[in-house]
């Protein structure tokens, strides 16, 4: 947190402070809200949802994002953050108005705009002439285009309030961070004075900027996101590959990721990617692709690779257990990934839901995202609040979140509380050999029984320089 206060010192010097409103309190306008107050603006984030605004102003944050609560208390402290249900009034003398509400899938794959229509009619009721309107929100290319329409519809004036696209690239568990230090702040705005006073909103913040127009930088956020799923797909291809082939998915990630072209972040073998992001976001690209008659070939294929990954998990557990009617299971992890209590599209809860149509008894732990899943999954899984009662009895243990706590569990004991003895690591978090050792029967994704124990899960990499020879982490990432 310090780091953060440090952040705007020496640059913030002449900085401005503004009038800023979010529209939409979730993971991205809460933290986007509050982050902006760290710098020193004023900000007011707003929300329908009464319940959640009078929540906040309590102090209480409705979702597990770590820093998030010191933040907002520290801003709401020194008066710089406000939270309101009423938009036109929130937004009334604003220089800055963001939108961040949802926009979820629709049934067909396409993007539901119908949150995003409503909350830019109601900022049209209160936003003042000269202020920007931003969007955050990840809408299909035109969708800057769409507001700007509506906005001077409904007002009825000339073409006065500047709307800008300003694409969110923050990632849930690490979104203080993100936003403090981001790979780059994409600004796509059609008037230049508009790109110069985001410019001077974000001019604390020490990332690159790229300015560029608002159709671009809608695509921009597709295309990312596009492409980290297609890389997650791929590797995911090339694990059942090594599968087959009795190669180690965890040396070709490090061999093949050590290329700078290529990375190690965002390209780990598992259960497929999740989330209120990717899978949202790669059909609505699929979906624009079709209406726009240039239909994707590769993204739909990226999408099947991915909703296969937890029969593939399932059906070497059945190998292993034999038939799973019956058994009861433990399942550690719940969240779509780690650090975060989301459970939208959680590989996690597929997997259970699998399970649960296969008559098998769950017993599931995650230490943030029980509530979540509980109002999903009701009384069909037991939850425990410690993960070793997950293993208790158990016939197999899965693994399905990269929570960094399963790395180093203390699988001697698991052996012992466990009936069964095998241990599915569904995101190649453990070492193979340490799981082996305590007697266990290890089952990750990918990984081949062939493999040095010595060098799985951490590399030797040797330089022809022995001071660069060292050893890498093959769960980078
Ligand atoms: N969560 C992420 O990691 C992430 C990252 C980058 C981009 N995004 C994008 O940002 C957008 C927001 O995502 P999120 O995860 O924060 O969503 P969220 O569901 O957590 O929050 C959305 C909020 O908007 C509120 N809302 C809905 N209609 C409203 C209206 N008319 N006026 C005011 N508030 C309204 C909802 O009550 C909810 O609290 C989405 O388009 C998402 O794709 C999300």
């Amino acid at each position: 947190m310090l780091d953060f206060l440090t952040l705007p010192l020496g640059r913030s010097q002449r900085y401005r402070t503004h009038r800023v409103a979010i529209v939409g309190s979730g993971y991205v306008g809460l933290v986007t809200g509050a982050c902006l107050a760290e710098l020193g603006n004023r900000v007011t984030c707003i929300d329908t949802d009464v319940q959640r605004i009078a929540a906040l102003a309590e102090g209480t944050v409705p979702f597990h994002e770590p820093g998030l609560r010191e933040l907002i208390l520290r801003n709401r402290h020194l008066g710089r953050l406000d939270f309101s249900s009423s938009t036109s009034a929130g937004v009334q003398g604003c220089e800055f108005v963001f939108i961040a509400v949802g926009t979820p899938m629709n049934a067909d794959g396409s993007c539901d705009l119908s949150a995003l229509r409503l909350a830019t009619l109601q900022i049209a009721d209160g936003i003042s002439d000269e202020a920007i309107l931003i969007n955050k929100s990840t809408a299909p290319v035109g969708t800057g285009d769409l507001i700007a329409a509506l906005v001077r519809e409904h007002r009825g004036d000339a073409d006065r309030v500047r709307v800008v696209s300003n694409p969110e690239f923050l990632r849930e568990g690490s979104a203080i961070a993100d936003f403090r230090s981001p790979d780059r702040i994409v600004i796509g705005a059609d008037e230049p004075e508009a790109a110069a006073r985001m410019r001077e909103l974000y001019s604390p913040i020490n990332a690159p900027v790229i300015v560029t127009d608002r159709r671009t930088a809608e695509m921009i956020k597709y295309a990312a996101n596009a492409f980290l799923a297609t890389k997650i797909s791929f590797i995911n291809e090339i694990a059942d590959l090594c599968e087959h082939l009795g190669a180690d998915v965890t040396g070709v990630i490090a061999g093949a990721g050590a290329d700078r072209r290529i990375g190690t972040a965002s390209f780990n073998a598992g259960l497929g990617f999740g989330g209120s992001c990717f899978p949202k976001d790669v059909s609505s690209l699929i979906d624009v692709a079709q209406r726009c008659g240039a239909p994707s070939r590769l993204l739909p294929t990226v999408l099947q690779i991915n909703r296969a990954r937890v029969e593939r998990v399932l059906d070497n557990m059945v190998a292993a257990v034999g038939s799973v009617a019956g058994k009861r299971i433990g399942v550690l992890g719940l969240s779509f990934k780690a650090n975060t209590d989301d459970v939208r599209e959680s590989p996690a809860l597929t997997m259970i839901g699998r399970l649960l149509e296969s008559r098998v008894e769950v017993v599931a732990h995650d230490p943030v995202a029980i509530p979540g899943a509980r109002r999903i999954l009701g009384e069909t899984v037991e939850f425990v609040d410690d993960c070793y009662k997950a293993t208790n009895d158990a016939d197999a243990v899965l693994i399905a979140t990269d929570w960094n706590e399963y790395r180093h569990l203390d699988f001697a004991m698991i052996k012992k509380l466990m009936r069964g003895s095998v241990l599915v690591d569904a995101r190649n978090l453990c070492d193979p050999a340490r799981v082996a050792a305590a007697g266990l029967h290890y089952i990750g994704v990918g990984r081949s029984s062939r493999a040095t124990p010595a060098l799985t899960p951490r590399l030797a990499v040797v330089s022809a320089d022995p001071a660069k020879s060292t050893a890498v982490s093959l769960q980078a990432g």
